[in-house]
């Protein structure tokens, strides 16, 4: 039995669960190659060749299809829902959250956590009925909220507590002072969300210099329509002091996260309290600060976290027809199932395709057959930047292996080389190392599982001078663990790099230049023509490309 899950805010994707389990998840910008983007998702669902046989139609209230926005697409799709004898159900922004964060992990029971820049959600959690008017958002007990908490135990979740987003909207809070003191971008412009780059500049700063602009500002006054000025953050002033230097920056950024962790840590303690949770989920778009969630290891020792795979909006396709499947419908968890969790979701692309896009370039590439021995032992020479493709990509914002470029984290300048061969990112911009799960407590403070490169961490006393190209400038990496369940091939590869270096881990980024992941062997081939990146390597058919 099939579930279809829709998401067609920013980020807008779309998910199909099969007997509760995801079989496929697109990110719309992967196909139409623009960061964050607001589209119809459910006309690419309804060109691929498992559109006929769903019987639910799962979407979160403000999936975008409210008025007449993409509504032939949506009347379509639940005309096939009814025709199989099925429905459309509508579920809250953060109820599809939380369900993506329990319904993934393995516990049983667990508080849930959910945090982002705002969505619809019911207050006694009930469904929100299809009535024909699904761009009503005023019902009685319809509430807009930043800030969610509930209790997760064996297929049912129950709601605790809302907090609208007049108390507490850090995640619009992080969107305006990404652009309006560092004029960076965000979900809502074409240049995508650029939060993890203040985070990044956080990591550099003086956290004490600005506090007193931040302090007890956040999340107030940022209303449409407020006119009380007294309360918000001054954006001109950070703004002009942003612009006078680049420390000026990074202790801004370093005040703003500084008073981020203030408020987490204050509001989810008396949850803590109160309902002495041996595990905890984290969702929604502001749980992509890994630092703070790192931190939550030492604020709240002994109790296990789990972040859901995809916590901003993309995940929530996924995370409504869980809900469906498991608290509407009744169907039992789905435990220690690596499929459950995976975040490999994305289309795999025959031999066949690969060698015709190859085909294609032919006149600018040379192709030779060769195995991961040959590829590891490239990476320990030369400084080569190695871009690696293989099996479905990965959902989420995190390349983890099969849409990635990889590196010799060994290496003092290999920042300086990623970024002048591919990247083109801002020098203080660390990256992340993919690192045998084996391995974490020999490297790092918490011997922890972070699939998904959701947690910063620091590395043991004089571990991180080995790795000097993964290793941030307050001596951290938000790391990716890897164990063989999560993804082998890349599990025996980074082992192949260890047996031959002693080190467990690469230097993994995303493959990409300043667009969104690649997905097909069209885009990889393009970004690896591009750029400077040295070897593309078709990981799944033994296929090793260079420039002639
Ligand atoms: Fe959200």
């Amino acid at each position: 039995m099939k579930i279809v899950g829709f998401h067609a805010g920013h980020d807008s994707s779309y998910g199909i669960l099969e007997d509760g389990i995801p079989i496929l998840h697109n990110e719309i910008e992967r196909f139409n190659r623009q960061k964050n983007t607001k589209e119809d998702s459910l006309k690419y669902f309804l060109d691929t060749k498992e559109n006929t046989d769903f019987k639910y139609l799962a979407t979160h209230r403000t999936c975008g299809v409210r008025g007449n926005n993409y509504r032939n697409s949506f009347d379509r799709c639940v005309g096939i829902a009814e025709n199989n004898g099925g429905k459309h159900f509508i579920i809250g922004h953060h109820q599809a959250h939380a369900a993506n964060a329990f319904f993934t992990s393995d516990f049983e029971e667990a508080l849930i956590f959910t945090i982002d820049g705002g969505g619809i959600d019911r207050k006694d959690g009930e469904l929100i009925l299809d009535n024909g008017l699904i761009d009503d958002h005023k019902g009685d007990n319809a509430v807009i909220t930043g800030t969610t908490f509930w209790y997760g135990k064996k297929n049912k979740l129950t709601p605790l507590d809302m907090i609208t987003h007049k108390k507490l909207n850090l995640g619009k809070d992080w969107a305006l002072c990404t652009s309006n003191i560092f004029g960076l971008g965000t979900v809502n412009d074409k240049r995508g969300d650029q939060a993890g780059t203040v985070m990044g500049m956080a990591a550099l700063g003086n956290p004490d210099k600005y506090i007193s602009y931040f302090e007890n500002v956040l999340t107030i006054g940022l209303l449409d329509g407020d006119t009380d000025k007294s309360n918000r953050i001054d954006y001109g002033f950070l703004n002009k002091e942003a612009n006078i230097s680049e420390q000026n920056k990074f202790d801004i950024a370093a005040s703003l996260q500084k008073e981020t962790e203030r408020i987490i840590k204050s509001i989810l303690t008396p949850y803590i309290e109160k309902y002495k949770p041996k595990n905890l989920c984290l969702s929604g778009g502001v749980s992509l600060n890994c630092v703070s969630v790192g931190k939550m290891l030492d604020w709240f020792p002994g109790i296990n976290i789990y972040c859901d795979p995809i916590p901003y909006d993309a995940g929530l396709s996924l995370g409504a027809p869980r809900y469906v499947y498991h608290h509407v419908l009744g169907n039992p968890r789905i435990y220690n199932n690596p499929k459950n969790k995976s975040s490999y979701l994305g289309k795999t692309y025959d031999e066949k395709t690969v060698r015709n896009e190859i085909d294609k370039v032919k006149e600018k590439v040379v192709i030779e057959n060769t195995d991961d021995d040959f590829v590891v032992d490239l990476l320990t020479k030369d400084n080569n930047v190695i871009s690696v493709y293989g099996g479905g990509s990965e959902s989420g914002r995190r390349a983890l292996g099969n849409r990635s470029i990889l590196a010799d984290p060994r290496s003092t300048d290999m920042k300086d080389v990623i970024n002048e061969k591919v990247k083109h990112r801002q020098w203080f911009r660390p990256f992340a190392p993919s690192v045998l799960r084996d391995d974490v407590g020999e490297w790092f403070v918490h011997d922890i599982d972070s699939p998904y490169m959701s947690f910063c961490l620091k590395f043991k006393e004089g571990m991180g001078d080995k790795v000097p190209a993964v290793l941030h400038f307050n001596g951290t990496a938000r790391l990716q663990t890897v164990a063989e369940k999560d993804n082998e091939w890349y599990y025996n590869f980074i082992k192949k790099f260890k047996e031959k270096t002693g080190i467990p881990m690469l230097l993994n980024t995303s493959f990409n230049d300043r667009e969104p992941i690649v997905e097909t062997p069209e885009h990889a081939i393009n970004c690896f023509l591009r750029t400077n990146i040295d070897y593309l390597y078709f990981r799944d058919f033994g296929i090793l490309v260079r420039k002639s």
